[in-house]
């Protein structure tokens, strides 16, 4: 690889998923899902948004890909709507809803956008929550019947599939928290019990892409990479920041090791099982090997870390970010170490080919007098995590590509449209959208392979 430039077919794309940008969610047959119900819960999401417009992404899918067409991106990972394919989340096909994907498929490979499709972003069918959901052990079927269905659909353009997308979210926020849809708050184990279902369905949805994949079939998953690195490189801190990223504890649903093990490696972590006790569920004979079905490449979401250092006793300390060090929008600590550290640990204890599948930041943007958005700190952010995944590569870490997230400000669950994640700007009045400077600059980042991202800041990259 070129110091300066990424391997030459890298995946220079851009995330968006369903609920967050589709809206029309009660047209052309359209069932709900728990997002749908869980956002008409008194409290459940700042200033009582929902997604029923969002984007408009359902009507202006084409305006959406000439607009990644004008960027130049190369990939484009978006999520299919379970309960607009099925409405009952089982049984009866919605052809329309078909349509609509079909027809998106289309425009981008018109474009030269290849598509990457997630199976779920959390739109579960509201008509299975209420037979149970992810409780009833017949929901790992029911998704994989799902999965086959939509890969029968577009299997013949779309080659790259995700199945879940960030289990840790809707499983421990959606089902033992409460923050996330369907709001539940069940006991640990309960949870933890949901949670094998849903690693289940990863299984079997693997099984059924590749049982309905017409031609060849790249399958990955993606959860989100909770990134702990060290505070300096002495190989204390290294081996400390390693532990901790692993490390599974009493109660504690926000681990690596407990959602990626399974899935990578095809057992739960020893530790977790230990520390989980009673509350860990019983596999049935079959199950792990199912879950454990070898994947394609590893995807994962990377936003963020941790730092930590070897305590006296050798023990990981998580060392807290200084007072007033960066912070995006969400007041989230602006860590671009977390992707180079992520890809590397991730890659060392995986042994499989990674897509960064989500990276990005949110910024209180907003149209200046001058008609633009400027969005400096999406640039710079972008750069610094760019160049520390490219740091990654150069030791050998393979990345085969990297998902911006996102395409265009969008309805951020919990936060409503507070938060614009956006390269491009909606007006969520008028659905106008402006490209960010941050677009234009990704479209040269694109254009020069990277070269952009990696040059000193003003320097001219041809
Ligand atoms: C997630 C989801 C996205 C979010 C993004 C910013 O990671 O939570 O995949 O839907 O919008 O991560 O929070």
């Amino acid at each position: 690889m070129p110091a300066m430039s990424f391997p030459k077919d890298f995946a220079w794309g851009v995330a968006t998923s369903s609920y967050q940008i589709e809206g029309a969610t009660e047209t052309d047959g359209k069932g709900p899902s728990v997002w749908d119900s869980f956002c008409r819960k008194p409290g459940a999401i700042r200033g009582g948004h929902d997604g029923r417009t969002a984007c408009e992404h359902y009507q202006r899918y084409a305006e959406d890909v000439a607009l990644m067409r004008q960027i130049g991106v190369r990939a484009y990972r978006f999520s299919v709507c379970w309960p607009r394919i099925l409405p009952a989340g089982v049984g009866q096909v919605n052809q329309a809803g078909i349509d609509f994907y079909d027809r998106l498929v289309d425009a981008l490979l018109e474009a030269g956008v290849t598509p990457y499709v997630t199976l779920f972003h959390w739109e579960y069918p509201l008509a299975l929550y209420r037979r149970g959901g992810w409780l009833n052990p017949d929901s790992s079927d029911w998704f994989a019947d799902y999965a086959g269905t939509v890969v029968r659909a577009l299997s013949d353009r779309v080659k790259h599939w995700i199945t879940l997308n960030e289990v840790q979210v809707f499983i421990v926020g959606g089902h033992y928290q409460g923050w996330h849809a369907p709001g539940d708050q069940h006991r640990f184990g309960e949870m933890l019990r949901a949670g094998h279902h849903a690693l289940l369905a990863h299984g079997k949805a693997v099984q059924a892409i590749r049982a309905n994949a017409q031609g060849e079939s790249r399958v990955g998953y993606a959860p989100v990479g909770q990134v702990k690195y060290p505070v300096s490189n002495r190989s204390e801190d290294v081996d400390a920041a390693r532990q901790a990223m692993f490390a599974t504890e009493a109660n504690q649903g926000w681990t690596n090791a407990w959602w990626m093990d399974p899935v990578m490696l095809g057992e739960y972590p020893a530790s977790g099982l230990e520390v989980f006790g009673t509350d860990a569920p019983v596999p049935k004979p079959g199950d792990m090997k199912i879950i454990g079905e070898p994947i394609d490449f590893f995807g994962v979401n990377i936003y963020q870390g941790e730092q930590v250092r070897a305590g006296d006793d050798g023990r990981p300390e998580i060392v807290p970010h200084p007072v007033g060090c960066p912070m995006t929008g969400f007041n989230w600590p602006v860590t671009p170490e977390a992707l180079y550290w992520g890809s590397r640990f991730f890659y060392e204890r995986y042994q499989r080919r990674i897509i960064i599948t989500e990276n990005g930041l949110s910024c209180r943007d907003w149209i200046s007098l001058d008609g633009r958005v400027h969005d400096p700190q999406r640039i710079d952010f972008a750069a610094r995590y760019l160049r520390e995944l490219h740091r990654a590569m150069q030791e050998g870490v393979p990345v085969d590509g990297y998902f911006h997230w996102s395409l265009m400000d969008n309805f951020e669950w919990a936060e409503g449209y507070l938060q614009r994640f956006g390269l491009i700007y909606v007006d969520f009045d008028t659905q106008a959208r402006v490209l960010k400077d941050s677009a234009y600059w990704y479209r040269d980042v694109i254009s020069t392979n990277g070269a952009k991202a990696l040059a000193d800041p003003g320097e001219a990259v041809s």
